[in-house]
């Protein structure tokens, strides 16, 4: 039996290591078999590559805000092996040490917009296709659940990559066989990305990474062509765009 190569974009942030984790776990368990062929598990690295290793797997250097270097980690993994079965791209954005979410319009700062654009919207529109192609997405993207308001770059960012997971999904639907492409809401995650936000989040409401990765990992577990173009929550609920 032959076993699934992954690629994880953002195998440093605190979900995309619980992913990768996760990852290492279960293909561990499934290498006990001597018959099956050995998975390999592609990991993202922005800055720092980390000096968490195992066997099968090998970080990769990518900015994802710069073209060069997404053609050149392609390039690199595609050196290594012919076919990715699943890509879960990690990556996202929300504050930076200039910049917090915006409350009011009047905050808004072009810049930032932009940022947030190319982190969270762009980066998952110039990948390759594999059998899942899986993007950590937020649930305010959702246009119809937006009830709070605020949050400007984030909640358009993340809407218009939901509206470009979607295009892709029926673009490929068209033009190659069992692809699935989902965007999916982690839960509220406890990372540095969520933590200066968590105030008024119950403690059985925060999520640890480990926990979130192990939910997302077996709602695409569940997943085929059939559920292509989706927008699901960790626990494989649909979330109305
Ligand atoms: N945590 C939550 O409660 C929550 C809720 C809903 C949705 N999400 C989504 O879940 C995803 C993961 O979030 P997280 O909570 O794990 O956040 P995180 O810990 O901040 O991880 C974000 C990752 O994105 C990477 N990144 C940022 N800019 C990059 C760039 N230009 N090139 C390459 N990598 C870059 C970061 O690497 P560096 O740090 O090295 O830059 C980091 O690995 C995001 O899409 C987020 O929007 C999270």
């Amino acid at each position: 039996m032959k076993q699934k190569n992954y690629l994880v974009i953002g195998g440093t942030g605190g979900i995309g290591r619980a992913i990768v984790k996760e990852l290492l776990q279960r293909t561990a368990d499934e290498q006990s078999d001597t018959d099956t062929a050995h998975a390999k598990i592609y990991a993202t690295y922005h800055i720092t590559q980390p000096d968490f290793v195992a066997d099968h797997l090998y970080w990769i250097s990518m900015d994802v805000s710069d073209e060069d270097s997404i053609e050149q980690a392609i390039a690199d993994i595609k050196q290594q092996t012919t076919h990715i079965d699943w890509v879960i791209n990690c990556v996202g954005l929300l504050h930076t040490p200039h910049n917090q979410p915006e409350k009011a319009l009047r905050q808004l700062e072009t810049g930032f917009f932009l940022q947030n654009m190319q982190i969270n919207a762009l980066a998952s529109l110039l990948t390759d296709n594999p059998a899942i192609f899986a993007t950590i997405s937020a649930r305010v993207g959702s246009i119809s659940d937006n009830r709070l308001g605020g949050w400007y770059s984030y909640r358009i960012s993340k809407a218009a990559l939901n509206m470009g997971m979607k295009n892709l999904s029926i673009e490929w639907r068209r033009s190659l066989k069992d692809v699935c492409v989902v965007v999916m809401q982690p839960g509220t995650v406890d990372t540095q990305l969520s933590s200066p936000f968590q105030g008024n989040v119950a403690d059985e409401n925060l999520f640890t990474p480990a926990y979130s990765a192990a939910r997302l990992l077996a709602v695409l577990d569940s997943m085929s062509a059939a559920q292509s173009g989706g927008f699901v929550d960790w626990a494989g609920e649909s979330i109305p765009w």
